[in-house]
């Protein structure tokens, strides 16, 4: 057992979650007419109601003895202060300086610059100045990208389409499927489109692959390869190997080792959001996340939205065993949200050791999944609802739609919280029986159908309330997950910021595919490997 489990802290809460679990969900909010007041929180058109999960005012304090315990305060002002958090790079994870106003200090000084050099660049294409190989203005923008060099940027521009600039058009290809490109290609005017080659390490199979594709497609059309240079920007540490590719430094953005890829929306790897909501909006997406920054660092451990989500999640997966986490945004504008959260919290979150290298003996990262509701209502809210597993769920509502049709958006957001209701109210034998009964069924069939209908309830959800989609909005949300992810990774004793799980299946892939593309019978894997690649041949 290591000292974490064994802490007076931590049995504190083993035997508090025995005595809450008598307690179901609906009972403890008839027992507290405050609970909501107590079980909420706000900051910048940001509130949280975590009222509906198996809490009460002791579980918090035991909260907040375990966050103290885990040093969760001094963690935040190490990663802020930009210490070496990432122990197996020896890096610091300085996502919180790419949003910050200080532009004075050794990083605040590059992070401005480079907003600099976007804001021209930005305004030169937005503005129709930038001039592609025939003369014509740019009308799209594929971003090729994967994992981090895309999910974001992706996400944050399909949220955002109430803020998309007239006239450019953004695309985002990332599967190595080359039928990605192709797709994205077909109805594309290469003397009007731009590409953005994104990747940190200008190294990724994936990426690398697309690039040249994309690469092809273009000189096919000019013939000249001076083109490269009026269509083709990178976003990466490695100027070198993008000069090489053959785009000029001029067209080069910076990063930097100090920022992870899945934390990168905030550099230039953002910039294709930037050209598709105009800088001013990038600049306050910035903004939204450097003020979720201020609170994570100033507001105190049961003040402080994404350490509470943190707690939250430790609270369910170590301490009720659960194994996902449900996010549920109710927003069309939102639907790529889950999918976003999958790397963040998954690639951060998913480690088996600690960070001194000795084994976990709890609970890591869950698996987080979902989709846009109502969608979801539809489909995989039965198991959420009568399912065996236990699922604490998010939900994410936006209280004022941008939409003319505010009826329907009133009917989007009763769905969203009546499914909270219905997860926690659930309903009884006695409910249903009388029921069946008062729509004149037989006694003997109600008794065989009723079982059917019970829903068990006492489940729990947090609903996130968005007063509205905006640049800003959108930058406090994503600001806070991120957070979320660090402090739970702190009470854990994990690193968030490396990856070393995604390496062994990359080299694997180099030589399954040197069989691929060799004539003969592959014998040199384990009899499944071999049968499929053969099919394949
Ligand atoms: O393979 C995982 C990963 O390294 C992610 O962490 C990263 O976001 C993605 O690949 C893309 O990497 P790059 O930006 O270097 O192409």
């Amino acid at each position: 057992m290591s000292a974490l489990t064994d802490s007076p802290e931590w049995q504190a809460l083993i035997q508090h979650q025995a005595a809450l679990s008598e307690r179901p969900l609906n009972t403890l909010f008839r027992d507290n007419p405050d609970r909501f007041a107590q079980f909420s929180l706000n900051t910048d058109g940001l509130l949280l109601d975590f009222s509906k999960n198996h809490i009460d005012a002791q579980a918090i304090d035991l909260f907040a003895n375990l966050a103290q315990k885990t040093g969760l305060g001094e963690a935040i002002e190490t990663m802020f202060s930009g210490d070496v958090i990432n122990n197996t790079e020896q890096r610091p994870a300085l996502h919180v300086a790419l949003r910050s106003p200080e532009d004075q200090s050794e990083y605040g000084q590059v992070v401005h610059q480079t907003l600099n050099r976007m804001a021209v660049f930005v305004d030169a294409v937005t503005r129709w100045q930038w001039q592609g190989f025939k003369g014509d203005p740019v009308t799209d923008v594929v971003n090729i990208g994967i994992g981090g060099s895309d999910l974001g940027p992706a996400m944050v521009y399909s949220a955002l389409s109430d803020f998309q600039l007239d006239g450019i058009r953004c695309h985002f290809v990332s599967n190595v499927d080359p039928v990605h490109l192709e797709e994205t290609l077909e109805s594309l005017d290469p003397a009007t489109t731009l590409f953005v080659i994104a990747s940190k390490t200008f190294t990724t199979m994936e990426t690398m692959l697309n690039a040249h594709s994309a690469k092809r497609w273009l000189l096919e059309a000019s013939d000249d390869s001076a083109a490269l240079a009026k269509h083709f920007v990178a976003v990466s540490t490695n100027v070198e190997k993008a000069g090489e590719f053959g785009i000029p430094a001029e067209n080069i953005f910076p990063m930097w080792d100090w920022v992870g890829g899945r934390y990168s929306l905030w550099s230039a790897i953002g910039l294709p959001v930037a050209l598709g909501i105009g800088m001013d909006n990038f600049r306050a997406l910035l903004a939204g996340a450097h003020s979720m920054d201020n609170h994570f660092q100033s507001a105190p451990a049961t003040q402080n939205i994404p350490v509470m989500m943190a707690l939250l999640d430790c609270w369910y997966q170590n301490f009720f065993d659960t194994e996902s986490r449900v996010v549920l945004p109710y927003s069309q504008q939102l639907h790529l949200f889950p999918a976003y959260l999958q790397q963040l919290d998954m690639e951060s979150l998913g480690k088996s050791v600690m960070k001194d290298g000795k084994p976990v003996n709890v609970n890591t990262g869950g698996i987080i999944w979902g989709s846009a509701g109502t969608n979801g209502q539809h489909s995989f809210h039965q198991l959420l609802h009568q399912g065996t597993h236990l699922i604490p769920a998010d939900f994410i509502a936006v209280a004022e739609t941008s939409s003319r049709n505010k009826e329907q958006h009133q009917q989007l957001l009763a769905n969203c919280f009546a499914q909270s209701q219905a997860l926690m109210d659930g309903k009884s034998l006695e409910a249903a029986t009388a029921e069946l009964l008062g729509q004149g069924l037989s006694e003997a069939k109600v008794a065989k159908l009723a079982p059917h209908k019970v829903i068990p309830g006492n489940r729990p959800s947090t609903t996130l309330v968005l007063d509205k989609l905006t640049p800003q909005s959108m930058g406090s949300l994503i600001a806070c997950y991120e957070h979320k992810v660090f402090a739970r990774s702190v009470i854990l004793g994990i690193n968030a910021f490396d990856q070393w799980g995604v390496e062994l299946g990359k080299v694997l892939s180099t030589g399954i595919y040197d069989e691929l593309v060799h004539d003969g019978e592959t014998l040199k894997f384990d009899s499944s490997t071999n049968a499929l690649i053969n099919r394949c041949k």
